[in-house]
């Protein structure tokens, strides 16, 4: 008989699978993994995203960085658990499919795809209108609006946003090795930035700002939370490369943690910085809220110049971490059979999947050039949130059906520290609009016609379970399928 729907994958399968033509290379250690969480991380939320939440909360926005940043910490716990016991390819996806069944698998792996690969494009549109606030504001050169600007804000493409897309697609096919090496120089890059922007703003410090603290009250700083969390999300990120980790059971944990940590601790302190030296308000109108808090609050515009060049190149980091995230997740989906395998093929030269990198490359650069930045942080939010619910209830389920594997990092007091992850996400959920959740919902819907259509059909578990005289390998080492 065929399994159903929820299905489950062997654990123990999931990991021997990682082994053979289809592999990819164990090259990353705990400080490149690292860099690669706080390469994801530290990006447009810090640098664009604030002003939304200091809009929202005024200065008690600084709670909501800091309440977002506890209900991520349970979820984070949850990753490095999961992580550390499955160290494969695709991250929450994968733990769903090893737990919760081939159904929630999908569901979640095309919610992923909202979280990585709908965001690159927004996160490449903001890297175009930094580049182009830093060649005005140092050069005073500025790119048209028709080359410059979604069709939407008044434009005709993204030019800069499609070209750090396709950059960064290049990068990608040529190793996640040369890729982690980039990275780890644009993340010191961006502490330094910050670093710069923390000592300026408490050289130049008032309390003045803070005045009124909480204007919008509790509504107001969870609204900012459940907006500002867009900053956080990348630690995540970090699972996603399990597979290339050289010692994953120590290494997953320390780095997932640890990026959060940091950037928590840099986020702290920037927004109390910013709100040293700028209003809420001059934060909010602005699109370049930290650059606006040293050129209009200290009146320092050479500084805000510098700021605007870091946040390019944070960014930057921001891309290439999740765009490589949402290429790993998809390998694991195509591997199992619910997107087509042929596109999973690893490009024997970089050993890396090309063929799919670069068709997501240009997939998302076609977006990047034609859609605004817009509401889709909401929804890029409530996808990720909703993929924390799913690892949560992930790791208790596993406890349950598994309890003898051996699990390098435990979440400790479990079930109790996922259940509250669960119960933060949810929260922050309930606090985005109704239109997102429409959209939310539809994307959802449309995974699902997909999943009828084609992963029902082609998944590679319910395959395998109808020709119990296969001998016992993987389906893709033979003949055309090969990877
Ligand atoms: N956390 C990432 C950013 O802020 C997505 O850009």
């Amino acid at each position: 008989m065929k399994p159903g729907i929820f299905a489950v994958r062997d654990v123990s399968s999931l990991i021997t699978d990682t082994t053979g033509e289809g592999q990819l290379k164990r090259a990353v250690g705990a400080t490149q993994l690292t860099a690669m969480g706080v390469g994801a991380i530290i990006g447009t939320g810090i640098f664009v995203v604030i002003g939304k939440g200091a809009a929202l909360a005024g200065p008690a926005v600084i709670l909501s960085f800091v309440l977002a940043a506890v209900a991520c910490a349970f979820s984070a716990l949850s990753y490095a658990e999961l992580a550390s016991t499955i160290p494969v390819s695709g991250s929450a996806y994968t733990y769903a499919y090893a737990t919760l069944g081939e159904l929630v698998a999908w569901i979640i792996g095309w919610d992923l795809i909202l979280e990585y690969g709908v965001s690159v494009a927004a996160i490449a549109v903001g890297w175009g209108g930094n580049l182009n606030a830093f060649l005005d504001s140092a050069f005073g050169v500025a790119l048209p609006d028709a080359i410059a600007k979604s069709p939407e804000d008044g434009g005709v493409f993204n030019l800069p946003a499609v070209f750090i897309v396709l950059a960064i697609t290049l990068l990608l096919v040529r190793g996640v090795s040369e890729s982690a090496r980039v990275n780890l120089i644009m993340v010191g890059i961006k502490l330094l930035v910050l670093v710069f922007f923390i000592v300026v703003a408490f050289a130049n410090f008032s309390t003045r700002n803070f005045q009124p603290f909480a204007p919008e009250g509790v509504d107001g700083v969870t609204s900012a939370a459940a907006i500002i969390f867009f900053a956080y999300i990348g630690f995540d990120a970090v699972s996603t490369g399990s597979e290339e980790a050289r010692n994953p059971a120590k290494d997953l944990p320390l780095a997932i943690l640890g990026s959060l940590i940091i950037c928590t601790f840099f986020y702290v302190l920037t927004v109390a910085g910013a709100l040293g030296i700028a209003t809420p308000e001059q934060m909010a109108e602005s699109d370049a809220p930290l650059a606006a808090a040293l050129d209009q609050g200290a009146g320092m515009s050479w500084a805000a110049a510098i700021l605007a060049l870091g946040a390019v190149v944070a960014i930057t980091s921001v891309v290439l971490v999740i765009f490589y995230g949402q290429t790993r997740i998809f390998f694991a989906m195509c591997r199992d059979g619910l997107l087509p395998r042929r596109l999973a093929k690893v490009n024997t030269r970089f050993g890396t999947p090309a063929r799919l990198t670069i068709g997501l490359g240009v997939l998302i650069a076609i977006l990047a050039a034609l859609v605004p930045l817009g509401t889709i942080v909401e929804l890029v939010n409530i996808g990720t949130l909703f993929a924390f619910v799913l690892v949560n209830i992930g790791v208790i389920v596993l406890r349950r059906t598994r309890p003898d594997m051996p699990r390098p990092y435990r979440v400790p007091w479990s079930p109790l520290l996922p259940i509250i992850g669960i119960l933060f996400a949810v929260y922050l959920m309930t606090d985005l609009p109704l239109d997102t959740w429409i959209r939310f919902i539809a994307w959802l819907a449309v995974g699902m016609l997909i999943y009828a259509f084609y992963g029902y059909r082609h998944s590679r578990l319910r395959q395998a379970a109808t020709t119990p005289a296969d001998p016992p390998q993987r389906p893709e080492t033979r003949g055309e399928e090969q990877l």
